[in-house]
């Protein structure tokens, strides 16, 4: 699907609830089934990734049933397959897009005594899966991988024993997988990684009755254990907010709000850098769900924006938001600098290498290396067609940008959006109309 996107006419105004956390979603679906018993889960995304992922427990034998589809995404009862553990699946599982469901799912059954093989659709199929499979094999699962690491990967679980495990990068999806093998694993399995990346899987794991150790870089978790069900309320997704943060900072005259948001310290790397470049973001604090702290952003436009450099410490608590952050850093006074960041060259596209060609393409000034990104502020940006490459971060970075470029910008596979964020047009078009 192609999209037009005009410069905006009117700045963006009111109150949008963003939709459920994606990593946090992915969670609770795999944990609820691979509880004993019913978990309830509110407030869960509905989105092509975490259908993937409610589609692969389906086909490992828990049961999901949709109790209610609401603004707020999609209430849910899974039935766990507990103790008797997942059914043998008829063929193979299909992954789609998603890098959580596919890396979470071989922790996952790693731990049980079954044989899946694991599928993805073309992106999926190029990112690496050794760094799991690896790790895993080390505990006594069979995890093959396809040649080059890749896709499909066949698994083989059970029998595993705990161990010590050092991550070369910071990985929340290497981590939970680990982490979840090791539930079921004879002993004590501790995971250390280089910095703090998400930590959902730590925060969620004692819901369902699974004790985790945390001691500076490090978690650990003693198995074998069954989770047991819990009831799950998942707060709305920052990496979604952080597209509309973004265009309310730079369409003048925007003031946006938006309620409920997850503010896991580890995920709101972005709120900290746009702080530094001078943004004006109000946050205030709400209830904790689910042991996510939660509050309310207030963001308005801001003027005199200014660059900074993005530390390569600081880069997994924002690694999904450096598209949008990037598009931000073009309007802004002088350059900005991200360091570290070569992960995102095994995304769901080589991000580096397109959102620096798409602010080239925009007549902004982008320059990437293997691991850093420079981009040159205040150079006024032109519409320009773009492709999304089937990546959902960076067709909604090219559409904020397409708000503030002069003229159209035409943005290619569109249609990527529903990875994450099925409603993103629609909740940018009302909060164009919120002004009048
Ligand atoms: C995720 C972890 C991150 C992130 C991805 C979701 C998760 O990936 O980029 O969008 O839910 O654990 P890595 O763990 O590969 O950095």
């Amino acid at each position: 699907m192609r999209s037009h996107i005009r410069k905006a006419a009117a700045p963006l105004v009111g109150e949008i609830r963003v939709p459920g956390d994606k990593s946090i979603s992915h969670r609770a679906v795999l944990f609820a089934a691979m509880a004993d018993g019913t978990s309830q889960l509110n407030g869960v995304l509905d989105s092509a990734d975490v259908r993937s992922t409610m589609a692969a427990v389906e086909a490992l034998g828990a049961v999901v049933e949709v109790l209610a589809e609401t603004d707020h995404g999609l209430d849910l009862a899974v039935h766990g397959w507990g103790s008797d553990g997942p059914i043998e699946p008829v063929g193979a599982i299909d992954c789609g897009n998603s890098g959580t469901t596919v890396r979470l799912l071989l922790g996952v059954l790693a731990g049980y005594d079954v044989h899946a093989v694991l599928t993805g659709d073309e992106s999926l199929s190029k990112r690496p899966m050794s760094r799991v499979a690896t790790p895993l094999a080390s505990m006594g699962a069979r995890v093959e991988t396809s040649d080059g690491g890749v896709l499909p990967v066949g698994v083989n679980g059970g029998g595993l024993v705990g161990g010590d495990h050092k991550l070369p990068i910071a990985s929340a999806q290497v981590k939970s997988a680990l982490l979840l093998a090791g539930v079921r694993a004879e002993g004590v399995t501790r995971v250390c990684e280089p910095a703090p990346s998400r930590d959902h899987t730590e925060r969620m794991l004692p819901a369902f009755g699974i004790p985790v150790g945390r001691v500076g870089l490090c978690a650990s978790v003693s198995g074998p254990l069954i989770p047991a069900s819990a009831d799950v309320g998942v707060p709305a997704d920052p990496s979604s907010a952080a597209f509309l943060v973004g265009a309310a900072l730079i369409v003048p005259g925007s003031d946006v709000t938006l309620p409920g948001i997850s503010l896991n310290p580890t995920r709101i790397g972005f709120l900290r850098v746009l702080a530094r470049m001078g943004a004006r973001i109000d946050i205030t604090t709400g209830p904790e769900m689910c042991g996510e702290p939660t509050g309310d952003l207030r963001v308005r436009y801001t003027e005199n924006l200014t660059g900074t450099t993005v530390a390569a410490d600081e880069v997994p608590s924002l690694i999904d938001e450096v598209p949008l952050l990037a598009i931000v850093a073009t309007t802004v006074q002088g350059s900005t600098l991200f360091e570290g960041v070569g992960e995102l060259r095994v995304k769901e596209s080589d991000r580096l290498t397109a959102i620096a060609d798409g602010i080239n393409a925009l007549q902004g000034g982008a320059l990437a290396t293997e691991d850093t990104l420079t981009i040159t502020g205040g150079r006024p940006l032109t519409g320009a067609s773009l492709d999304s490459l089937g990546d959902h971060r960076l067709a909604m970075a090219f559409a904020v940008a397409g708000l503030v470029a002069s003229g159209e910008t035409v943005i290619d596979g569109f249609e990527a959006v529903d990875v994450s964020y099925p409603g993103f047009a629609g909740d940018v078009a009302q909060l164009l109309l919120g002004a009048s």
